[in-house]
């Protein structure tokens, strides 16, 4: 199957055969390349050519699309997300206007536990029915890879449950989906006196069998105060290791936790969240491959201070944005409105924003070779805008969906 796309008012993020982008970093993201007025050829779900409509070549395809006044670019690829979750939770969200705060709510049975108690409580069939819907509508506002997270099961069967809804969402689109194991998102109730029990359950039962399974490609541990701390942390991702797993964790959102110098330590792919970040943790990232991932719309729905993604460019580092999409700080999987909030909030440009989740989106997934740039050979899971004026009008038209289609 051939399909060409025609007069596209700007193809975005070009790369040439002879480079090979991994990740974009520091003064770099700024930098955008593409071609105004341009063509593209994507043969067999592979992109097989693209140019200058200047230039362009009779040959056979299948399907025409007229892009005019239209604008295309390499899918959004969303690092961090608990898109399989079993209710909303609308009700803590109203506590915490009435001045309760995120650890209050946790601390009182809610939070994570509240999420873990309903999804124990859901059928597989309904929580992957459900999680199904979120995911084509977030594929409709143009995301073309995601990483999904189990921890809201916190017992052997609701994480191994979580999990086989995350592959059978894997096998249900025709986009990648990376998996991650994150048991240790919170403690449960019956381990509240005895941490260490927990840690072992995950490290001596857990992890094999998930292992073992195939369920998992990455390990998350939520390194906070009140949470999971360094030394726990330190000793899952050295058991996550021994199985294969990767770490990609939550560090840094409410405390200086020692989460960023611990996955750096580890050589996480990512630390995520940041909002806690000094130039002691930006240092400690310097010379590493650990990819800073910033979630800013859980920070804007918590209302929380926002990462400072400048000092962290400024520094040479590159950025990474995802959603977070989850019940309780992010109930959005909507990257448009995520680049709203970089620009708006965090002051990066959208060219910035948009490498951001991007080509630094699909190296925190370990997709850069298959996605994140429009590449000959890459996967063809591209963008194709509504008429738009420019760029900068995706994150300025706050709140509203400028992708017309997800190409996949
Ligand atoms: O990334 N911080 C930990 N985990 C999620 C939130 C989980 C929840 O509140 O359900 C996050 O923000
Ligand atoms: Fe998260």
């Amino acid at each position: 199957m051939r399909t060409l796309i025609t007069n596209i008012k700007h193809l975005y993020q070009t790369e040439s055969i002879n480079e090979n982008k991994l990740r974009v970093s520091g003064a770099d993201m700024a930098y955008l390349p593409g071609i105004a007025n341009a063509w593209l050829i994507i043969a067999d779900g592979r992109i097989h050519s693209y140019g200058d409509m200047a230039d362009i070549q009779e040959t056979h395809v299948d399907e025409t699309i007229d892009a005019t006044g239209r604008m295309v670019l390499p899918a959004w690829c969303d690092s961090h997300t608990h898109l399989v979750f079993a209710t909303p939770r609308d009700g803590e969200f109203v506590d915490r206007i009435r001045g309760l705060t995120y650890e209050e709510v946790a601390r009182r049975g809610g939070g994570i536990l509240n999420s873990a108690r309903m999804l124990n409580a859901m059928d597989e069939q309904q929580l992957f029915d459900q999680s199904l819907v979120r995911l084509h509508k977030v594929m409709g506002q143009g995301t073309g890879a995601i990483e999904i997270k189990s921890g809201y099961g916190l017992c052997m069967e609701g994480e191994l449950k979580m999990l086989r809804v995350i592959r059978r969402l894997r096998e249900s689109v025709s986009i990648p989906i990376r998996s991650t194991f994150l048991a240790a998102h919170a403690y449960p109730v019956e381990y509240k006196e005895d941490k260490e029990g927990y840690i072992k359950l995950i490290i001596e039962q857990m992890l094999p069998r998930v292992a073992s399974e195939g369920l998992a490609d990455y390990m998350d541990v939520f390194c906070e105060k009140g949470f999971f701390g360094v030394p726990e942390t330190e000793q899952l991702l050295e058991a996550g290791y021994k199985y294969g797993l990767k770490p990609k964790i939550h560090a840094n959102q409410l405390h200086h936790s020692g989460g960023v110098e611990v996955g750096v330590k580890y050589k996480a792919l990512s630390v995520d969240h940041l909002e806690c970040i000094g130039e002691k943790e930006i240092e400690s990232l310097k010379g590493s491959n650990t990819m800073p991932t910033l979630l800013p719309g859980a920070a804007f729905f918590l209302g929380m201070h926002y990462q400072p993604a400048r000092k962290i460019i400024d520094a040479g580092l590159p950025v990474c944005l995802a959603t977070d999409y989850n019940p309780g700080s992010c109930p959005s999987g909507n990257v448009p409105l995520l680049l709203s909030i970089a620009c708006t909030q965090l002051k990066m440009t959208p060219e910035e924003a948009i490498n951001a989740v991007t080509i630094n989106g699909a190296a925190a997934m370990e997709l850069e070779q298959q996605m994140g740039t429009i590449k000959v050979g890459k996967k063809a899971i591209l963008i194709l805008t509504k008429p738009i004026p420019s760029l900068a009008y995706i994150p300025y038209d706050y709140g509203n969906n400028n992708v017309e289609r997800l190409l996949c």
